[in-house]
């Protein structure tokens, strides 16, 4: 037979990416564990449509040309390697398998090497969007065995998003697990995008008293601005849905968050590379936070904490909101950009920033105009460490920061929790800061533990140890850093 690549997996995301490999005319075969998924499928959405099925592995091998692709939309973790050690003597070399959910980009580290020495080329894509952009074109973002990229190419980039200037939303990230460390660092971005939209709706709602109308109208409203975004949009339309009883829906949703994950690891990888990447795993802990809804509603009880009302102007605390919604978003995904150049780094990647920015412009759940700044700032310098130095963010800014700050300070006076609004603005202050007292703490660790310090007036790299008390040793430990 002679399909053009097989999708193992029939949820919701890989049904909507078949249909739309169908739409851009590529053959595909439709299989999945339980028999009955792929029936129903056939006979329902994909009726009438060139998809076919297979009934087994083994037959939907056969139906695929060479170098034969199969991709895998199925549960991260141990699934994907059970469904690779049963494809394996089936394939051949040259055949390419794809794996198209959130996998932990180690797994994906493994998997390509594992996957060389049998001469299968793998592939761990990042694939964003949710239903809607799986069906209409998400973002991917490939990476792995290079060789397979020439051959995945044109289904990926013909299924993919397209910007309005017609550029596809998806490119070869890199080496190894690049492109599902990518889709994370996306995710712990989306965490924290969603999490200062949440703040800025509390702050609305519990500090100015807003009505959901008023509300909707504003996240509306913002969305022709800067902020313009899907996650604006949605938060939008999420305010304005009502109950038949006529009201609003949001208010009846219980107050603790899930997470599948990705927002974690962006945090323990940001640890792991010593980035500091404040907002957004403070973002992944207002989660956590939210999940203690028991005890925070006992302490509430204990505390009496009731927010008081934001006195002044509604108008213009909703001004100096969209500023600090729009600065701590700035920061955001500067910290985003820091984690993957030293990722990139570390690992060789060489990744390409503007091309990450253009993969997220359209399709994904964090896409926005924003991102064709971002874009724009790594093509005028590829070097670009702090994206908040590039003269457009920079501008913003500068340009925010009074208003910024009267919120974040207005928050604290008021007792509406924001924490990823206040992470951001003392990130900006630490980052430019030229001396921060870590002096001080270098001066501790040498006091109590002989860890010796560096000094100003002398050459980086030259250790010294005092004898603070004149009590203790002149040794020092050794002096290295994690
Ligand atoms: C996307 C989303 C998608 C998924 C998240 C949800 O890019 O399409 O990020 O991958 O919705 O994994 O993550 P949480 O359940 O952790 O919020």
């Amino acid at each position: 037979m002679n399909a053009d690549i097989a999708v193992i997996g029939l949820a919701v995301m890989g049904q909507n990416l078949i249909l739309n490999m169908n739409d851009n005319g590529f053959k595909v075969v439709a299989y999945n564990r339980t028999q009955e998924k792929v029936s129903t499928f056939l006979d329902g959405p994909a009726k009438g449509t060139n998809i076919i099925g297979a009934t087994s592995l083994r037959d939907m091998v056969d139906k695929l040309a060479t170098p034969r692709k199969v991709m895998l939309m199925v549960r991260a973790g141990a699934v994907v390697d059970d469904f690779i050690q049963q494809l394996l003597p089936l394939l051949e070399a040259g055949d390419i398998i794809i794996d198209g959910g959130n996998s932990n980009y180690p797994d994906t580290n493994r998997r390509v090497v594992e996957l060389k020495a049998h001469g299968i080329r793998y592939v761990g894509a990042g694939v964003s969007g949710g239903e809607e952009g799986a069906r209409f074109g998400p973002s991917i973002m490939p990476g792995g065995d290079a060789q397979a990229w020439p051959h995945v190419k044109p289904i990926f980039q013909g299924i993919a998003a397209k910007t309005d200037s017609g550029e596809a939303c998806c490119d070869w990230v890199g080496a190894d697990g690049a492109g599902h460390f990518v889709k994370m660092v996306h995710n712990g971005i989306e965490y924290g995008d969603m999490q200062l939209i949440s703040e800025a709706y509390h702050f609305m709602k519990v500090g100015l008293g807003m009505d959901h109308q008023h509300m909707q109208q504003t996240f509306a409203q913002w969305n022709s601005t800067e902020l313009d975004s899907y996650l604006v949009e949605i938060t939008a339309d999420i305010l304005g849905y009502l109950e038949e009883d006529g009201s609003p829906l949001l208010e009846k949703i219980l107050d603790s968050a899930g997470q599948k994950g990705t927002g974690k690891w962006t945090g323990i990888n940001a640890l792991d590379m010593g980035i500091p990447l404040t907002l957004i795993t403070e973002s992944v802990f207002s989660r956590c936070l939210s999940a203690l809804k028991d005890e925070r509603e006992a302490a509430a009880e204990l505390f009496q904490n009731t927010p008081k009302a934001v006195d002044g102007d509604v108008a213009e605390w909703v001004d100096a909101l969209r500023q600090a919604l729009l600065a701590s978003k700035i920061i955001s995904y500067a910290q985003g950009f820091m984690l993957m150049r030293q990722a990139s780094d570390e690992s060789n990647w060489d990744l390409n920033y503007g091309n990450v920015a253009l993969m997220w412009r359209g399709g994904c759940i964090i896409r926005s105009a924003f991102l064709g700044n971002i874009r724009d700032a790594y093509a005028n310098d590829p070097e670009l460490r702090f994206l908040g130095s590039d003269p457009y963010f920079k501008d913003i800014l500068d340009n925010c920061q009074s208003a910024w700050r009267k919120v974040a300070a207005k928050a604290i006076e008021v007792g509406i929790p924001m924490p990823c609004m206040n992470a951001a603005i003392t990130f900006l202050d630490g980052y430019t800061t030229a001396r921060l007292p870590a002096n001080m703490l270098q001066a501790q660790r040498d006091y109590f533990g002989a860890h010796t310090y560096e000094r100003i007036d002398r050459e980086r790299g030259e250790f010294f140890h005092t004898n603070w008390t004149g009590t203790g040793g002149d040794t020092a430990s050794t002096t290295y850093d994690v």
